[in-house]
């Protein structure tokens, strides 16, 4: 990070690749290495335009460039996705605690993601692709409202392909090109055969779908202590000091964005805005 934390290092965007009619992928190359854990996330200026946080959804073992999926919503993503190669762009950070990669070492790891979820999750599972020797099983089990919202299809059949871990993907409506499974993303957790004491959780989606997996998942059996949720909240500065991330007394940006249900359990407005 520079000295100045609010000064953004400058970076090339490389390559912009489509995923959904509302999401694309862009690859950076920041000035210098931003080096970060999975789950960290980095704030991105679209000079002129203004910044917004976003975890990369790359490997963190590579640090020279990033890449960042991101649905257009509003101001800052409406000028990204308007973009075209070039930039320039800035990055600060990056931000947060990142998940607990070591505490999950020798236990079975089930990523649940929803819609744009699975953008900071991929990050995740590139790590744990990378450490496949460290955990007993990982599996992943995605959802989106429509085959054609769902992100990284591509790399569907490799991320199924690897030992001791499996892929399972749901859309809530289908349409005529889909022959897979429909139903919540929650359905897929009925499937679930890992000893629950040796396994975390961890997912990322909409506060609804996170609210139900928390459900589904203490319903099942797990402990608060072993579901990891990512909180994103409106974020200004990044690093604790604006106070506009709240959750009682838990800066998402500086102690998340990923928390322990544990931890915010007990606060009526964790899951909402
Ligand atoms: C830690 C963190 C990581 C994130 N990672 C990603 C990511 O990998 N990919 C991605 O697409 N998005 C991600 N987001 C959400 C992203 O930051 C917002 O979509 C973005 O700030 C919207 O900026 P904007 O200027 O385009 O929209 P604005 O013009 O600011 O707002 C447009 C709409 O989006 C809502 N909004 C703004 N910020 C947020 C937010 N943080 N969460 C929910 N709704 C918001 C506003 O209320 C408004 O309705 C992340 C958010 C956080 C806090
Ligand atoms: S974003 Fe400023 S305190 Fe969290």
């Amino acid at each position: 990070m520079p000295e100045n934390v609010y000064k953004p290092i400058m970076a090339d965007l490389l390559e912009i690749k489509p995923e959904t009619p509302t999401i694309k992928t862009f690859r950076i190359a920041p000035e210098q290495p931003v080096p970060f854990r999975a789950g960290q996330f980095v704030q991105l200026t679209v000079p002129g335009v203004g910044e917004a946080p976003f975890t990369p959804s790359s490997s963190p073992s590579v640090d020279k460039e990033m890449e960042i999926t991101i649905l257009r919503t509003g101001s800052v993503t409406d000028a990204l996705h308007a973009m075209t190669n070039g930039g320039p762009l800035g990055v600060r950070g990056p931000f947060g605690k990142g998940y607990p990669t070591e505490k999950m070492e020798g236990h079975n790891v089930l990523v649940v993601g929803g819609g744009v979820g699975l953008a900071p999750l991929r990050s995740l599972l590139h790590y744990l692709f990378e450490h496949l020797d460290d955990y007993k099983r990982v599996a992943i089990c995605y959802g989106a409202r429509e085959p054609s919202e769902l992100l990284y299809r591509d790399c569907f059949q490799q991320w199924a392909g690897y030992d001791n871990v499996s892929f399972d993907v749901t859309v809530d409506v289908p349409d005529e090109t889909w022959d897979g499974k429909v139903g919540v993303v929650t359905t897929l957790l009925e499937d679930f055969d890992f000893d629950i004491a040796q396994t975390y959780v961890v997912s990322c989606g909409p506060l609804i779908m996170l609210r139900f997996v928390t459900l589904t998942c203490l319903n099942a059996g797990f402990k608060p202590e072993q579901i990891y949720l990512s909180m994103n909240r409106k974020m200004s500065c990044g690093f604790g000091k604006c106070g506009r991330c709240n959750i009682g007394p838990f800066y998402l940006c500086k102690d998340g964005p990923d928390v322990c249900y544990d931890k915010i359990k007990d606060y009526k407005d964790a899951f909402s805005v």
